[in-house]
């Protein structure tokens, strides 16, 4: 049996390392990989050949039974061989169409964005893994713009105070942020509608922003849910309060399947000191910022607001090493004696295209 990575010209991660290569041959799996596939995140194919891969060199796409991407973007361009089983990050609401076409000719679609949040699947969360390396990277694409130092420092000539850091939304790549902006010695505030989320934040030595409420922001399955309109009015009140001290605001506030909760209005955003920046990781869903705009930089009055939605992929190589392990993982499920076995709750969960 073959797996074959695959990737394009959009996406700078890969799916199979030169690490994993060799772990999938141990399932007993040939490793097919398009010629300088890891490139960008810095893997060549000297390393994938020395890990015992074969480079595929023709335009084409490699035979295989199993391809496994990140988040392949030309799905249409995609002629996989029917039967096979495509793995990766396949956007199923916004792919919808294509991937019902891709399904009725053959190809079973298995949307890693599927992987239930369980126990079981934690070492095969790609979003979690991902979300974890983009809260980081989130801090670093602040500071890069940001005009000033983020430590206090105590000089001859004077002192200069920490920065102020807010962190909207405490779930995964939140705590990251969070963690990140501590370490780098800013004075951190953090909030989150979730009542568990209070006890992470606070763990972390960071001031917790409460907004009083009557019942939890937690839905059953763990993950946000949405918030009345009094409270609503009652978080913005707050956060305007909050907000005109921030020198950076991170936002990373989501709720399943819907649009991403307006946290931060166009007043907010004037109100902020010059020199502020923010980074609004949640632009692929609409954006916690009035004023965001996706995969841009741009600046409003002297505030600048970041809307990459890349920042995973620009810590290249760790965020591919995580991806590979996390699908390693899950096709680890798949495999029994040699064949492919779809029987796994978490391997059916993920099924897509009809
Ligand atoms: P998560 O579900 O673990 O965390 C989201 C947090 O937002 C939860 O703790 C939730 O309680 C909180 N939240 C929901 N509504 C809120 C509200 N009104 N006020 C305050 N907090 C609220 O999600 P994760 O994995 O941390 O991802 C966060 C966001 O980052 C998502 O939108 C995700 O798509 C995005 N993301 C962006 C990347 C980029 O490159 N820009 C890369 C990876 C993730």
């Amino acid at each position: 049996m073959r797996i074959s990575a695959i990737g394009d010209e959009k996406e700078k991660r890969v799916a199979i390392t030169p690490e994993i290569a060799k772990k999938y041959q141990e399932l007993g799996l040939e490793v097919i990989i398009p010629q300088n596939i890891g490139i960008l995140a810095g893997f060549h194919d000297d390393d994938y050949l020395a890990a015992g891969a074969t480079i595929w060199k023709k335009k084409s796409v490699p035979d295989a039974d199993l391809y496994v991407g990140v988040k392949p973007s030309l799905m249409k361009e995609l002629k996989l061989p029917i039967g096979s089983y495509l793995i990766a990050l396949l956007s199923p609401l916004q792919n919808q169409k294509i991937l019902e076409q891709m399904g009725k000719v053959g190809i079973n679609l298995c949307a890693l964005e599927k992987i239930p949040r369980i126990t079981r699947a934690q070492s095969m969360d790609v979003l979690s893994s991902q979300a974890n390396i983009a809260g980081y990277r989130a801090v670093l694409e602040a500071l890069h713009e940001y005009r000033r130092v983020v430590p206090l420092l105590m000089t001859a000539g004077g002192t200069i105070r920490p920065a102020r850091v807010l962190v909207l939304g405490a779930g995964i790549a939140g705590l990251q942020a969070i963690a990140t902006a501590k370490r780098l010695g800013a004075v951190v505030s953090a909030y989150d509608v979730r009542a568990a989320a209070k006890e992470q934040v606070e763990s972390l030595g960071v001031n917790f922003i409460e907004v009083k409420k009557q019942d939890d922001g937690e839905a059953i399955d763990g993950y946000a849910k949405e918030m009345n309109e009094d409270y609503q009015k009652r978080q913005e009140e707050k956060l305007a309060q909050v907000i005109a001290q921030m020198d950076i605001a991170i936002t990373t506030a989501q709720i399943p399947g819907k649009p991403a909760p307006k946290l931060i209005t166009k007043d907010m955003v004037k109100s902020m000191p010059a020199g502020a920046v923010i980074v609004d990781m949640a632009t692929e869903s609409g954006g916690n910022c009035e004023l965001s705009e996706k995969d841009k930089v741009i600046k409003v009055d002297n505030v600048t607001i970041i809307g990459y939605g890349d920042l995973a992929a620009r810590v290249t190589q760790d965020s591919s090493r995580l991806f590979s392990r996390n699908v390693f993982n899950f096709v680890s499920l798949m495999i029994n004696e040699g064949k492919i076995d779809i029987l796994d709750e978490i391997v059916k969960a993920t099924f897509v295209g009809g």
